[in-house]
C-alpha cells in the first residue's frame, strides 16, 4: 500500500483538486484507492457530492476512538464513490482534534495506526491535508510513504514555497520515516510568460524531485468540483482529465522497488534540499523586471539593494499608514477578496478589497486604532491566512490567523 499525503500549508493551491482527481484516476487504473480527508472543512465530500448532513461519523470518530482503545473500524465511515474508490470523509470536529488529543501518547501516530489495519485492502491511500501545520498534518506525514506538494506556478507561490518546506522540515524533525517528497506544478497557465518562466526554472532546479506531469489550469476542474464530480466523470475529454491520468500513470510507474529505493531519502534531507532549491531559484529570478509589472507598487529605492523578502513586504501584506492600515494582496484569478477579523466581527462581507489594475492586485485601506488584531483573507469564499504576512497565531479551528499590530 502506498500512502500519499497532499501537503501545502497555503490554501487554494489545488490540494483538494489533486487529492480527489488523483484518487479517482488511480481507481480508474484498477488500483484500489482510499481518499482520506483530514481537512475539517470537508472539501472532499463537497467535491464528490457526498451530502454533508448525512455524514454521521467521520475520520475524526475513527481516530479518536482508536486512540481511546475502543476502535470504530475505518470501514464503518467509508463512502463508496465509484468502483475501487472510497472516501473517508472529514467533519468539522476534526478542528478540535489537536485539543482532544492533548496528553495522549503517540498522538501523531493515530492515522498511521488506523491505516496499518487496512494495509491489505488498498493499493493507494491519498490523504488531503488542511492548509495549516497542525497535528492533523503531522498525522498524515507519519502515515505517508510519499508527500506531494502542489505548487502554483507563480512567482509569489514560489516565494512561499521555501518557507513552507522549511516549516514542513521543522515539523518532521522527529519523524525518521523514509518518505519520498515530490513537488507537483499545479494550476499552470501556459498563456502567461511568468508561468512559463517559473515552470522552466522549477524543472531545472527541482529535477528529480518534481513530477514530469503538470496540472494545467483548467476551468473544467473547477466546474467538476462545484458539481461534485471527479473530472473523469464530468469531462473525460478535458485537458484536466488527461493531466490526472498522466499523473496517475507517472505515480504507478515509480512503484517498482528499484525506482523507489533510488528516490527514497529521509524526509528531513529531502525537504532541506528542496527548500534550498527554492531559495536558489528565487535568487536566480531578476526581481526589478517583475516588480515593474505590479501596478500601484512603490518604486524600488535605487540606493539600497533590498532582499526579495523586503521587496515583497513592500508590495503585499499589511502596511500601517498614518491613521489607517492598508491590506494589499495578489490573487490574479479571484472573483472577490475580502478580509475578516476581530475588527469587523469576522464579517468578511463588510470589508471587500478592491481590484486594482489587471495584475490581480487587491487592496483596501481601513482606519484602525492602536491594538493587536487577528484576521483572515476570504478569497472566493475560502478562508485563508494572509500569504504575505508572516505574523500568525493558531486559531481554535486548527488553522492560522494572521496577526496585525497597530502602534
Ligand atoms: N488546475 C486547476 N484548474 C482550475 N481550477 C483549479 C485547479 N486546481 C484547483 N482549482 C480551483 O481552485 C480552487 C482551490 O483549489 P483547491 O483544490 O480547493 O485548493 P486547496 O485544497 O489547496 O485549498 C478551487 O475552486 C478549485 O476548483
Ligand atoms: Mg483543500
Amino acid at each position: 500500500m502506498r500512502t500519499i499525503a497532499i501537503i501545502n500549508q497555503k490554501g487554494g493551491c489545488g490540494k483538494t483538486t489533486v487529492a480527489i482527481n488523483l484518487a479517482s484516476s488511480l481507481a480508474a487504473h484498477a488500483k484500489k484507492t482510499l481518499l482520506v480527508d483530514m481537512d475539517p472543512q470537508s472539501h472532499c465530500a463537497v467535491g464528490l457530492a457526498v451530502p454533508e448532513e448525512q455524514i454521521e461519523q467521520s475520520v475524526y470518530d475513527v481516530l479518536i476512538s482508536n486512540a481511546r482503545g475502543e476502535p470504530i473500524r475505518l470501514a464503518e465511515v467509508l463512502w463508496q464513490i465509484s468502483d475501487g474508490f472510497e472516501l473517508a470523509p472529514a467533519s468539522i470536529d476534526l478542528a478540535a482534534f489537536d485539543q482532544q488529543m492533548t496528553g495522549v501518547l503517540d498522538r501523531e501516530g493515530c492515522l498511521a495506526a488506523v491505516l496499518e489495519k487496512v494495509e491489505r485492502d488498498y493499493d493507494y491511500v491519498i490523504i488531503d491535508c488542511p492548509p495549516s501545520v497542525s497535528l492533523l498534518t503531522f498525522n498524515a506525514i507519519r502515515a505517508a510513504t510519499d508527500v506531494v506538494v502542489p505548487v502554483e506556478t507563480g512567482y509569489f507561490s514560489l516565494h512561499g514555497l521555501s518557507k513552507q518546506l522549511d516549516t514542513l522540515s521543522v515539523l518532521c524533525r522527529q519523524c525518521s520515516r523514509q518518505i519520498n517528497v515530490m513537488v507537483l506544478a499545479s494550476m499552470y497557465d501556459i498563456r502567461t510568460k511568468m508561468g512559463r518562466e517559473i515552470l522552466g526554472e522549477l524543472r531545472k532546479q527541482f529535477s528529480g524531485k518534481m513530477f514530469k506531469t503538470i496540472v494545467n489550469f483548467n476551468t473544467k476542474l473547477k466546474e467538476a468540483a462545484s458539481l461534485g464530480q471527479p473530472i473523469s466523470e464530468y469531462d473525460p475529454a478535458s485537458k484536466g482529465h488527461k493531466d490526472f491520468q498522466s499523473l496517475a500513470e507517472e505515480l504507478i510507474g515509480t512503484d517498482t522497488h528499484a525506482r523507489r529505493a533510488e528516490m527514497v531519502g529521509t524526509l528531513q534531507s529531502k525537504l532541506d534540499a528542496i527548500s534550498a532549491s527554492a531559495e536558489e531559484l528565487l535568487s536566480s529570478i531578476k526581481t526589478p523586471q517583475r516588480a515593474a509589472k505590479v501596478e500601484a507598487a512603490p518604486a524600488p529605492s535605487p540606493e539600497k539593494a533590498k532582499t526579495i523578502d523586503e521587496k515583497i513586504a513592500d508590495f503585499y501584506g499589511v502596511r500601517q499608514m498614518e491613521d489607517a492600515v492598508m491590506f494589499v494582496t495578489l490573487y490574479p484569478r479571484a472573483g472577490n477578496v475580502q478580509v475578516a477579523g476581530d475588527f469587523n466581527n469576522w464579517q468578511p462581507e463588510q470589508t471587500p478589497l478592491k481590484k486594482v489594475g489587471s495584475n490581480g492586485l487587491w487592496q483596501v485601506k481601513l482606519p484602525m486604532n492602536k491594538g493587536k488584531y487577528r484576521y483572515r483573507l476570504v478569497v472566493d469564499g475560502q478562508w485563508q491566512q494572509d500569504p504575505y504576512n508572516e505574523s500568525t497565531e493558531a486559531n481554535p479551528y486548527g488553522e492560522m490567523n494572521s496577526v496585525l499590530e497597530v502602534r
